[in-house]
């Protein structure tokens, strides 16, 4: 019946969570650890090329270890990206397994590269976009194992970061020209995580092209990465209409984030340096003075 819901899959869709909270000594069986890599393995690679190796810590002792990594990076967030609403690390200690998902650059190879010179960029371009879509589409599916076999976990993208992959690569053993662009820790929460904030559907959704009105304003996103932002990435609820200080945290922005029409005049604007932050708003200006 191809409009009707096949339960079981919306609901794990729908519970994958990001949950950064674990119930200490518990574990879990390598069975079920090496079902959650193979819904990794099943997933799609550009020329499935499958530029991915899953690297599964289980050993406690390894997973102190991969943990301390972590705190290194996350106090590293603390002092030289102010402002980003980071959390402690410390939970990765309670977790009954850490999956790193390891990108290995050398199958970009396999995709399209141009043999006339002003092409070159533009594929080169595509092919790091057709790399990181394959390892996001493996630690997604991972995720999705972790859901359906009644356990949680989040998805880390600080493994990326230079140091922290050299860290992880010295003591996991593998090459440091090759990189843990997700790692994902996984337990049993402490608290059901239920939802997190989504923007409507009816926000996102653009029937047979692009409509303007739907068009989300630089200012829109200026307001997300000051104000909104840690409160939209670790409230447990869906719809900011939920929120109980809605009315204080969006204003003015109320129909901007809550509604179906973010941009009535249906005006597009240029394209915008939006490489770092732009502006600093309430949230941002509070853990700066805790941070200082
Ligand atoms: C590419 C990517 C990188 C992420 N990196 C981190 C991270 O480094 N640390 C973290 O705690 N969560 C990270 N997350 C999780 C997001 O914060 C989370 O998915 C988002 O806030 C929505 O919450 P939900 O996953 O519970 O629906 C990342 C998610 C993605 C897709």
């Amino acid at each position: 019946m191809p409009n009707e819901k096949t339960p079981l899959f919306y609901d794990i869709i729908e519970q994958r969570r990001s949950t950064r909270k674990f119930q200490a000594g518990r574990d879990v069986s390598k069975t079920a650890l090496k079902r959650i890599v193979d819904c990794g393995r099943w997933a799609p690679s550009g020329a499935n090329v499958q530029c991915w190796d899953f690297i599964v810590v289980d050993d406690p002792q390894m997973i102190k270890r991969v943990t301390e990594v972590f705190l290194k990076q996350a106090q590293r967030l603390v002092d030289h990206a102010k402002g980003f609403p980071a959390v402690k690390k410390t939970y990765l200690a309670n977790t009954v397994a850490i999956i790193l998902v390891i990108g290995d650059p050398r199958w970009k190879v396999c995709f399209p590269h141009s043999n006339s010179a002003e092409w070159v960029k533009e594929y080169d371009d595509n092919n790091e976009a057709i790399f990181l879509c394959s390892l996001g589409a493996a630690i997604q599916n991972i995720q999705l194992g972790v859901t359906a076999e009644g356990l949680t976990s989040s998805w880390l993208s600080g493994g990326g970061e230079e140091t922290t992959n050299k860290d992880l690569s010295e003591l996991l053993g593998y090459p440091d020209w090759m990189t843990a662009f997700g790692t994902i820790p996984i337990g049993y929460p402490i608290a059901s995580q239920d939802r997190r904030y989504r923007r409507p559907i009816d926000q996102i959704i653009h029937w047979n092209g692009y409509n303007s009105k739907q068009y989300r304003t630089n200012k829109q996103v200026d307001y997300y990465e000051s104000t909104l932002r840690p409160f939209a990435m670790y409230r447990d609820s869906e719809l900011m209409t939920d929120w109980k200080d809605m009315d204080q945290k969006l204003g003015e922005w109320s129909e901007a984030f809550t509604g179906k029409t973010t941009n009535p005049s249906g005006t597009l604007e240029e394209k915008t340096d939006f490489s770092k932050p732009r502006s600093i708003g309430s949230a941002t200006k509070r853990r700066r003075k805790i941070n200082d």
